[in-house]
C-alpha cells in the first residue's frame, strides 16, 4: 500500500484517474484509545462501519479486541482477527447463522428483541444433552432517539410489558443476562443514554431479574460540518451516572458498540472535478460511492482543494457536487464551500467518510471503484486532536 504525507502529496505524485480512498489508521487507533481509556467497560468495535483491513488493523493495533457483527460474512472475517471476542448482535438472525455462530465459531453472546427469536436461539444452540448452558444473551430494548441524526428506534427493539416478559423469560436460558438498546447514530447529546438507562432501570424492575451485562449499543457522535456535537467525554460521564443508578448487580459488565466514532475521521475519499456548471461540480464519486450520506441525508463533509493552491485572492464559495452515475439522485447538495475558480481537473479532498462510506458503496454504473493509499497527515476533522481533547477535558 502506497503511503503519502498528505492528499496534496498523492495527487501531486500520481493525478489518479479512479477516486482514492484514504485511509489515516493512526487516527482509527486513536479514536480506539481513546474508548478504551474512557469507557468503563469492553469497547466492542461495530463491523459493519468499515471493515477496510486498515482500520481493523489499526483498531486491534490501539487494543481493542470485542467485536459487534451483524450478520454470517461479517462474522466469518471477523472470526479470523486473533483473540477476537464477537457478540452476534443483530436481532434477526436466519437459524443457519446463529447455529454456524455457535458451533464453528464458538458465539456465546447474541442480541435478541423477541420470544421467537429466543426460541430460534435456544433451538439452533441445543446439544445432545440439552439446552446450551453458556448463552449470553441481550433484550434490545426500545429507548427514544433524542438529537440523534439516524434515528435507528423504528426497526428492532422491544418495550412495555412485552420486553419485561421477554427479560424473565431469557433469564431462564441465559448463563448470563444482558440488556442492549441503540439510542440512534450520529446522536449530539449524551441526554439519549440517560433516558435510555432510565428506561433499561424502569424494565429490570418491572421484571425483577438479574442482569449481568449491560451493553449501551453505538451512536456515538463524530465531527462533520454543521454538526457540533457535546463532548464525547460528556457522553461517558452520562453513562456512568445512569448505570449507578441501575438496579443491576454492582459487577455488570458493561460494553458499548462504537462505530462511527472510531472511524469517521479515518478515512477521506479524493475526488476529481470531471466538469463544472455554476456552482455545480461533476465529480467521479457520489451517492452510490462512499458519498451517500451525502446524497440521500444531507450530509456535509469537510471539503478541500488539494490540487492546486488557490488563486491569491480567489476567495470560497459554496458548491453542490453531481455524482458519476446516470441517476438524478446522485446529487449532493452540500454546500461543499471551495475555492471560487474549481474547474475541471482539480482535485478535492472529502473527509471525515470512514463511517459507513466504503461499506455502503456499490459499483452501479461501473463505478464504485477505488485506488487506496494511506496518509500520514492529519484527518480534516478531529475530536481526538490534542486541541479537541483538551476541550474535552475541561467538560469532565
Ligand atoms: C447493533 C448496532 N450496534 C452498533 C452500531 C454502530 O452504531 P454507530 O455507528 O452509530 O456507533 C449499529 C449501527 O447501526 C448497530 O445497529
Amino acid at each position: 500500500m502506497e503511503r503519502f504525507p498528505s492528499a496534496a502529496a498523492l495527487v501531486a505524485a500520481k493525478m489518479p484517474e479512479r477516486p482514492v480512498l484514504a485511509s489515516r489508521p493512526h487516527a482509527a487507533a486513536r479514536a480506539a484509545r481513546w474508548f478504551l481509556q474512557n469507557f468503563p467497560g469492553d469497547v466492542a468495535y461495530a463491523y459493519k462501519a468499515n471493515s477496510s483491513v486498515f482500520m481493523i488493523g489499526a483498531l486491534y493495533g490501539a487494543g481493542i479486541r470485542h467485536f459487534d457483527v451483524a450478520s454470517t460474512p461479517e462474522l466469518e472475517d471477523a472470526a479470523t482477527i486473533p483473540n477476537a471476542h464477537l457478540h452476534f448482535m443483530h436481532p434477526v438472525k436466519s437459524r443457519l447463522s446463529i447455529s454456524k455462530a455457535y458451533r464453528t465459531h464458538g458465539i456465546r453472546s447474541f442480541s435478541l428483541d423477541s420470544e421467537d427469536e429466543l426460541q430460534k436461539i435456544v433451538d439452533e444452540t441445543r446439544g445432545a444433552a440439552g439446552p446450551a448452558d453458556d448463552l449470553v444473551l441481550f433484550v434490545r430494548i426500545v429507548v427514544p432517539p433524542i438529537n440523534s441524526a439516524v434515528p435507528l428506534e423504528r426497526k428492532f427493539g422491544i418495550s412495555g410489558d412485552a420486553a419485561a416478559r421477554l427479560l424473565v423469560k431469557a433469564r431462564q436460558v441465559a448463563s448470563e443476562l444482558g440488556v442492549t438498546f441503540h439510542v440512534g447514530s450520529q446522536t449530539m447529546t449524551p441526554d439519549a443514554y440517560t433516558h435510555a438507562l432510565a428506561e433499561v432501570g424502569k424494565l429490570i424492575g418491572q421484571a425483577g431479574v438479574v442482569v449481568d451485562r449491560l451493553d449501551v449499543g453505538g451512536g456515538f457522535p463524530a465531527l462533520y460540518p454543521g454538526m457540533t456535537p457535546a463532548p464525547l467525554s460528556s457522553f461517558m460521564n452520562a453513562i456512568r451516572e445512569g448505570v449507578e443508578k441501575l438496579p443491576v448487580r454492582e459487577d455488570v459488565r458493561l460494553m458499548c458498540e462504537p462505530g462511527r466514532a472510531l472511524v469517521a475521521e479515518a478515512e477521506s475519499v479524493i475526488v476529481r472535478v470531471e466538469a463544472r456548471r455554476g456552482n455545480d461540480l461533476f465529480i467521479n464519486d457520489g451517492g452510490y460511492g462512499v458519498l451517500f450520506d451525502a446524497a440521500h441525508l444531507n450530509w456535509v463533509f469537510p471539503a478541500q482543494l488539494v490540487s492546486r493552491q488557490p488563486a491569491k485572492g480567489e476567495g470560497s464559495e459554496p458548491f453542490a457536487l453531481w455524482g458519476p452515475t446516470c441517476d438524478s439522485i446522485d446529487y449532493m447538495k452540500g454546500p461543499f464551500v471551495l475555492p471560487a475558480g474549481m474547474k475541471e481537473g482539480d482535485y478535492i479532498e472529502i473527509g471525515n467518510v470512514g463511517a459507513y462510506g466504503r461499506a455502503i458503496a456499490g459499483d452501479f454504473n461501473g463505478y464504485g471503484k477505488y485506488d487506496e493509499v494511506i496518509l500520514d497527515d492529519e484527518p480534516m476533522m478531529s475530536q481526538f486532536g490534542a486541541d479537541q481533547l483538551s476541550r474535552a477535558a475541561s467538560h469532565r
